[in-house]
């Protein structure tokens, strides 16, 4: 594991997803609030993203138009940046299907695209003051996942109280790179839960840990007092 405690975490990773999908790589983003200013970043740069795929780690099901759903916060802040010739494609979770079709359906695509086996190229991941990443929750049935690669989860733990559908850890733990992005004092605990020594196995972010890629933290100096000695 790589830690990485910089004044600017936005601006590494944007490095890192920028990298990845000028290589024509398959990206899942993170939702919420902290990878924002990232996907602004990444929109920003100068270089032919088309070749990439995106993909969401987690969605919550309320109309795709709708001010809580992660494709159109990555629609509004990286799509939209981007002169269209230099576009990634971004492959949506069919929100309107309900969750338990909607996740079933990113599944299948997911297998049409990458394989029986996928391997993402590189999974971007947030983390919860709960010690959450995507939208797999403490106690909910989603971490007890080991067949299917998205699943729904009918009763969220945290705000937005909406469904969502969430990549499990059989298909996070596939990946060839993980990063997990993190900032802010609120951050601290949860990361000491996912990253400490020795990690709280209670964290549903502590059981994300790709066994043939690799695995990078970026944090924030106040998120990063979580793992300072
Ligand atoms: C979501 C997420 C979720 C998020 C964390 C951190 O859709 O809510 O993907 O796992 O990354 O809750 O969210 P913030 O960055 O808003 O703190």
């Amino acid at each position: 594991m790589d830690v990485r405690i910089v004044d600017d975490p936005a601006r590494v990773v944007a490095d890192l997803l920028v990298d990845v999908a000028c290589a024509g790589g398959h990206i899942a983003l993170a939702g919420g609030s902290t990878p924002k200013r990232a996907y602004e970043l990444v929109a920003g740069v100068d270089a032919d993203l088309s070749a990439a795929t995106l993909w969401l780690g987690d969605e919550r099901v309320v109309p795709r138009d709708d001010d809580r759903s992660n494709a159109r916060m990555v629609r509004e802040t990286l799509l939209a940046g981007l002169p269209e010739e230099r576009r990634p494609r971004l492959i949506e979770v069919e929100t309107e299907l309900g969750p338990a079709a909607a996740a079933a359906a990113y599944e299948t695509r997911l297998r049409e695209e990458l394989g029986n086996h996928p391997r993402l190229d590189l999974v971007l991941l947030g983390l919860g003051p709960d010690s959450h990443t995507a939208s797999l929750f403490p106690g909910k049935p989603a971490l007890a996942e080991t067949h299917r690669l998205v699943a729904p989860v009918p009763e969220a733990g945290m705000e937005p109280q909406v469904p969502r559908a969430t990549m499990t850890y059989p298909l996070l733990n596939a990946a060839r790179e993980v990063v997990f992005l993190a900032a802010g004092a609120d951050k601290a605990e949860a990361v000491r839960r996912a990253f400490g020594d020795p990690p709280d196995e209670s964290s549903p972010a502590a059981h994300v840990r790709p066994g043939a890629g690799t695995l990078t933290v970026v944090l924030d100096p106040a998120a990063g007092e979580g793992v300072q000695q």
